[in-house]
């Protein structure tokens, strides 16, 4: 039984914020911006929500699909910017897109969320319990920020991502002679080094106890820990990945890997050994969207026609937790 991305779809704010405009709030500049990521605008909301962000990319995914909400058989929105705790937000999107059927619930591995979700929908999918899913990666992550810290300002936007799965009984042959579907998948966690990139909730207050130490509940990070955990565990997972699979690197034509930072995008294709034409990117013109960098990329590249049926793609993320993970797959739509 293959599982097949059937459609894709994406949500972006209107309000674009330039490395200038950065500059304007905190000090830094356009040149140490692009340099260090690759930055150089992000879109930030201005009053879009994590939930009707991931409702507009789904109906857009489910349009291309040609699929009804009212066929939705599970929904999982990756996110850990949600707007509220309770209901979780893929309640929230099934309500607004009418999706009455489904089974909907979140998921939080933060930058690697869209990933885990594929890949807990692919599971799913595998055991009969659901036909299709519609998977999202969604977040507001300008409420986390401090637009003080210009160490972590700069680099995260705001937007959602989501693609539409399916089962199909009968495997299509690609005319290169690659099945279509999921056809491997990696994930690890390693929550031993997970307050390298924290973001602090409430703390516990009760008629029994308070908490005397102050919470600052925004995004805290060691940017140079994180950048050696990605540079060195993205390679290390894909690889793992591909010699499960019985594949090289050569088999790929297309890595979508989550989009933090161009020179950690650059340094895994070098480890890889592989061309870093083989790197779509995106994140000059939105930044780092956390889960959902890689269904918006990947949005990105089906509707410009950058994918075609038969290629065979790695998709690879990292993030707060610390997690990380790849999937590979072929294109069947
Ligand atoms: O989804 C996962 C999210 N996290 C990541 O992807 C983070 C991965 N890490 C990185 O991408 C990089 O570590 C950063 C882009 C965050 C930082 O780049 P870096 O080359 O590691 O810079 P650094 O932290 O070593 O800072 C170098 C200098 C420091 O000044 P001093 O101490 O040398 O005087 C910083 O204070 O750059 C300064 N700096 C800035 N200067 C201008 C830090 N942020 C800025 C800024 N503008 N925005």
């Amino acid at each position: 039984m293959a599982i097949k991305i059937t459609g894709t779809g994406s949500a972006l704010p209107e309000k674009i914020v330039t490395n200038f405009d950065m500059a304007e709030l905190v000090e830094t500049s356009d040149e140490w911006i692009r340099e260090r990521t690759g930055i150089a605008e992000r879109r930030i909301s201005t009053g879009d929500t994590v939930s009707s962000l991931a409702a507009k990319a789904c109906m857009e995914a489910l349009a291309m699909a040609k699929r009804d909400a009212a066929d939705v058989d599970l929904i999982l929105v990756a996110t850990c910017s949600p707007e509220l705790l309770l209901p979780c937000c893929a309640c929230q999107v099934q309500s607004a897109i009418g999706a009455h059927q489904a089974v909907a619930f979140d998921l939080n591995a933060a930058c690697s969320g869209f990933l885990f979700a594929l890949n807990t929908a692919y599971a799913y999918l595998q055991t009969g319990l659901y036909k299709n899913a519609l998977i999202v990666g969604s977040e507001v992550l300008s409420k986390l920020i401090d637009w003080t810290d210009r160490s972590t300002c700069v680099l995260f936007g705001d937007g959602a991502g989501a693609a539409f799965i399916e089962l199909s009984k009968t495997d299509e042959i690609c005319e290169n002679g690659r099945a279509a579907g999921l056809e491997e998948m990696v994930m690890g966690s390693d929550g031993a080094k997970g307050m390298v990139l924290a973001c602090a909730e409430r703390s516990v207050s009760n008629p029994y106890y308070k908490e005397t130490e102050q919470i600052k509940p925004y995004v805290c990070m060691d940017g140079q820990e994180v950048y050696k955990f990605a540079t060195r565990q993205v390679p290390a997972c894909i690889k793992e990945a591909l010699e499960k699979a019985n594949l090289t690197v050569d088999d790929v034509d297309l890595f979508v890997l989550h989009q933090a930072n161009v020179r950690i995008i650059e340094s895994v294709a070098k480890r890889l050994k592989a061309d870093l034409s083989k790197f779509p990117m995106n994140l000059d013109h939105i930044g780092n969207m956390s889960s959902a960098t890689i269904p918006v990329l990947l949005d990105e590249l089906n509707r410009n026609g950058k994918i075609k049926k038969g290629d065979r793609l790695v998709l690879s993320g990292f993030g707060a937790g610390l997690t990380y993970g790849a999937s590979i797959l072929v294109w069947g739509a």
